[in-house]
C-alpha cells in the first residue's frame, strides 16, 4: 500500500533502512559516472510505461546565446566538445524520452546542434526563461506530448535516470503538476542563497522551497544531523499545466524569494520531487568550466 511506490528506478544499492516505505521517494545510488550502467535497468520503466497516463514525454533543452553572466555559454567547449553537445549526449540515454529537441533562438546554437544530430526548434527572442521557451517549442512540435522534461543545458553531466525518475515520478502521481529532483545539501552551501533549499513531506511532495536554511535550527547554526535537500534544476511539468505556468500571476512568496517554483505551490498546485544522488556541476561562470573539466579527469570520464 505504499503509495510512493514510485522511484525504483535506479539500482541496487537500496539502503536497508526500515523506514524504507516513508523513504521510497528516494532514488538511490546515482552518481556521475554510473549513468550508463544505471540507464539500463531503467528499461523496464520504458516497457511499463505504454498505456499509462501522461505517456507521451518529450525532453526539451533550452539554450540561449545571450547570458549576462557567460556569453554563448551552451557552445563553450569542455574536454573539447560544446557543452551542449554533452548535455544532449546525457539525455540522449533516458529511456523515458519519445522524442527529445534543444530549442534555441540563436543561428549558432541551431548549427552546432544540427552539426552532432540533435533535433533543433527555433523559439522567439522574446522568450524570457527556459519555462517560456520549452512552453513556446512545445507548441512548435508536429506531435502532443503529455510531459514536457526541461533539461537545463548547463548540467552537462546530468544522469539520464534522473530524467527517468522525474518523469517516472509525474506518471505516478496523476495529483502533482510538475515533478523535479533533490540531492543532499554540503553544509558549507547551508546560507549560499544560490542553492535552493527544499522540504518536502512524506510522501515526496514540495512543502516548500527556499534560498534561506530550512529547516531552521534553533541554535541558529547547521545541524549536522539533519537531511537536508538541495533542489536541482531539472524539471518536469505536465503539458497542460506547462501551458497555464508562464500566465500565473507572480506570487507573493515567488516574489520575495525570487524562485519561480514557488508560485506553483502558492497556487495550490504539487510539486513531487524524487531525492538523488547527485554531484551538481552546473556551469554558471567560465570558471566553473575548468572546474567541472578536472572533476571528469578525475573521474575518468570523457
Ligand atoms: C539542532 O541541532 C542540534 C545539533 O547542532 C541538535 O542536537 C538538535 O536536536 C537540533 N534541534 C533542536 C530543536 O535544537
Ligand atoms: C519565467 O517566465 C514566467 C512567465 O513570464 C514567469 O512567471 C516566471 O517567473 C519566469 N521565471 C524566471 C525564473 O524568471
Amino acid at each position: 500500500m505504499n503509495p510512493m511506490s514510485v522511484c525504483k528506478t535506479a539500482s541496487s544499492s537500496s539502503s536497508s533502512s526500515s523506514s524504507s516505505t516513508a523513504k521510497a521517494w528516494i532514488v538511490h545510488g546515482l552518481l556521475a559516472g554510473a549513468a550508463i550502467a544505471v540507464a539500463i535497468g531503467a528499461r523496464a520503466f520504458h516497457l511499463s510505461r505504454s498505456g499509462r497516463l501522461r505517456s507521451r514525454v518529450v525532453g526539451i533543452i533550452p539554450a540561449r546565446f545571450a547570458s549576462s553572466r557567460f556569453q554563448g555559454k551552451p557552445l563553450v567547449h569542455i574536454l573539447g566538445k560544446p557543452m551542449i553537445q554533452r548535455t544532449w549526449e546525457r539525455a540522449k540515454l533516458a529511456s523515458s524520452l519519445d522524442y527529445l529537441v534543444v530549442a534555441t533562438d540563436d543561428e549558432r546554437i541551431a548549427e552546432c546542434c544540427r552539426g552532432f544530430g540533435a533535433n533543433v526548434i527555433m523559439t522567439s527572442e522574446s522568450c524570457r526563461n527556459g519555462t517560456e521557451r520549452c512552453n513556446e517549442a512545445l507548441e512548435k512540435l508536429d506531435k502532443k506530448y503529455d510531459v514536457v522534461v526541461n533539461i537545463q543545458g548547463d548540467e552537462p553531466l546530468i544522469e539520464p535516470e534522473i530524467i527517468d525518475g522525474i518523469v517516472k515520478a509525474l506518471q505516478a502521481a496523476p495529483d502533482a503538476v510538475f515533478s523535479s529532483a533533490v540531492t543532499s545539501l554540503k553544509p558549507e552551501d547551508a546560507f549560499d542563497p544560490n542553492r535552493v533549499k527544499c522540504i518536502v513531506d512524506n510522501r515526496g511532495y514540495a512543502i516548500y522551497f527556499s534560498r534561506g536554511l530550512i529547516p531552521f535550527n534553533k541554535s541558529g547554526k547547521v545541524n549536522p544531523q539533519f537531511p537536508y535537500l538541495l533542489h536541482l534544476g531539472i524539471q518536469s511539468f505536465d503539458a497542460k499545466f506547462l501551458k497555464i505556468y508562464p500566465e500565473l500571476q507572480p506570487t507573493p512568496l515567488q516574489l520575495e524569494e525570487d524562485l519561480e517554483q514557488l508560485k506553483v505551490l502558492e497556487n495550490g498546485y504539487k510539486m513531487k520531487m524524487i531525492k538523488v544522488d547527485h554531484e551538481a556541476h552546473g556551469v554558471d561562470s567560465p570558471e566553473d568550466v575548468e572546474k567541472i573539466e578536472s572533476f571528469m579527469r578525475e573521474r575518468n570520464l570523457s
